[in-house]
């Protein structure tokens, strides 16, 4: 018995050490942490139940019978976080580069399906080379499995992918289809065709970390919602991410302890707002502000800033905040930051998760190239996207919401809860300039006569009063009230149920 025990360790040691030592020391060499520290630092201590330790591939072609190593190049299973379960695969590098052969691409398949069926999330550690070679249209068809399932299980559990090295071709892919992407700046990187391709085929030359590296999926093409300085802090981060998230579609999101008042008054916010109506002011303290103890976890921070997206806890539960940013852009809206907003609500949609709204929208982007570039479909996605949304919705206009942006962002119109708006909101079509020009054309050489139509509009526009006295503001509240009033709107709103028409599924302008 005793040399059964022995012989079972001995196999557990050999499949810990994936690739062997050298190839360890290479990955750290890297700079890099090997699969199984990766969990360790994700998971809760001694948490981690692993699956299939000891798949190998089966592959005959170029001598590969030879090199059968234990786990076949990812190690699979869950465990918790601060308690809560999930789901986990981690790419091991060491072995064969990470690549996805049918049984390692079998192995993530099978905890997905796990995750799917018991209702947890998934979180997927890549660090591949792609599709394993040696293995042709196999690992392809494989690829083609694992991608299914991230269809499938979209919407009904979270799933979050962190590149923590190369991530080329088709491999995108499965990452592509998840909720959230997380990168490591310098050791990791995405692209459909890697560097030598294009040069190949369009002539350009472009470093690896210039065409997929962080800085550019989380700054030009959206593709990554955060990047980490390094596999610590990713792994570190992505922990305080699953804290905020419901374990799945059914279950309501979690609940904190909470050690900050939910009625606190923040005298400050009374003077938030610039008396000059064109000057910026920071929106992001108002949402650190509203937070239960100023904690915001901010998604794709480092993109289209004129629109701020992520979770807050009000009273310990979890909150999805999308708010007009008017440092950037005087917080207009246009493509990008349609986009990213519209992706984010329908995420808190489809896991339960309540929708603050902070506005101060002067409009969407005038220009060719934003029409060009189609920001009617795009925006309207954001559009689309309130108004499918059945969670809780709470707005606060704090300033300007203007024209079709004061409809899109979360107005009554679309069926939210609560709309506050705080004494300094302007809610009109356009700003007194702009419709002093276009209704009073012929008096524009009359200073006088234009200084005056400008006062009338502001005065009887200028104010939350007009879209108050038709009930398309419920209330306007105190600056310095904010978090109480829409803490307790949010609790008026938990057994919120709204209903909607069958249909198979929408179709969201994409
Ligand atoms: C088999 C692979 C492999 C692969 C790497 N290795 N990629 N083995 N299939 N796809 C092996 C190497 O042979 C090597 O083995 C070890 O992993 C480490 O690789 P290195 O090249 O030494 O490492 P590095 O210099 O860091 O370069 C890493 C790399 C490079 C950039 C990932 O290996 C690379 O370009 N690989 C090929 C990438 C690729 O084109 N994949 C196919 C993409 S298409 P030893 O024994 O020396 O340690 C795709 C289609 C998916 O994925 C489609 C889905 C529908």
């Amino acid at each position: 018995m005793k040399d059964i025990l022995q012989q079972l360790d001995g196999r557990r040691q050999i499949a810990r050490l994936g690739g062997g030592q050298r190839r360890i020391d290479a990955q750290h060499g890297r700079g890099k942490l090997t699969a199984r520290e990766r969990l360790e630092l994700l998971l809760d201590e001694g948490s981690f139940e692993e699956y299939d330790t000891f798949v190998t591939h089966r592959c005959v072609d170029f001598d590969m019978q030879k090199d059968k190593p234990y786990g076949d190049g990812v190690v699979t299973g869950w465990g918790t976080i601060n308690g809560r379960q999930v789901y986990v695969f981690s790419q091991d590098f060491t072995v064969m580069g990470g690549s996805v052969s049918e049984t390692h691409a079998a192995k993530i398949c099978k905890i997905m399906d796990m995750a799917i069926q018991n209702g947890a999330p998934v979180i997927g550690l890549n660090d591949s080379g792609g599709a394993r070679i040696q293995e042709g249209v196999a690992s392809l068809a494989a690829y083609g499995e694992v991608f299914h399932r991230n269809i499938t299980a979209s919407g009904v559990v979270p799933q979050i992918s962190v590149i923590m090295g190369p991530c080329a071709g088709g491999a995108v892919y499965s990452p592509a289809m998840t909720d959230f992407i997380f990168m490591v700046k310098d050791t990791s990187y995405m692209f459909v065709t890697g560097p030598d391709v294009v040069k190949t085929v369009t002539n350009e030359v472009v470093s690896a970390e210039d065409l997929g590296g962080a800085v550019t999926h989380t700054r030009k093409s959206s593709v990554a919602d955060a990047a980490f300085e390094n596999d610590v802090e990713a792994m570190i981060e992505v922990r305080r991410l699953v804290d905020f998230l419901p374990l799945n579609n059914r279950e309501a999101p979690p609940k904190r302890p909470f050690f900050d008042d939910p009625a606190r008054l923040e005298p400050s916010l009374d003077t938030l707002v610039p008396d000059n109506p064109n000057a910026p002011y920071d929106m992001k303290e108002l949402i650190l502000k509203v937070a239960d103890e100023g904690d915001f976890y901010e998604i794709q921070a480092e993109f289209a800033k004129n629109i701020i997206t992520g979770f807050i806890r009000l009273e310990g539960r979890s909150v999805g905040v999308v708010a007009n940013q008017p440092m950037v852009l005087a917080g207009c809206l246009d493509i990008d930051s349609s986009r990213k907003a519209a992706r984010f609500v329908r995420f808190c949609d489809a896991f339960e998760i309540p929708i603050l709204t902070f506005v101060d929208v002067p409009g969407f982007l005038p220009g060719t190239s934003q029409e060009y570039g189609g920001v009617i479909k795009h925006g309207a996605k954001l559009l689309y996207a309130y108004g499918e949304a059945t969670v809780p919705k709470v707005t606060v206009i704090t300033r300007k919401a203007y024209g079709g942006a004061y409809v899109v962002m979360a107005s009554k119109h679309l069926r939210a809860d609560f709309n506050y708006a705080w004494p300094t909101a302007e809610v009109a079509v356009m700003g007194a300039k702009g419709a002093v020009e276009i209704l009073y054309r012929s008096e524009l050489g009359d200073v006088e006569k234009t200084a005056a139509r400008t006062k009338e509009y502001e005065d009887r526009f200028a104010n939350p009063f007009v879209a108050a006295e038709k009930g398309f503001i419920d209330e306007v509240i105190m600056p310095h009230s904010t978090r109480k009033r829409v803490a307790r709107a949010f609790a008026a709103l938990r057994n919120k149920k709204q209903t909607v028409p069958w249909k198979k599924h929408d179709n969201i302008p994409l």
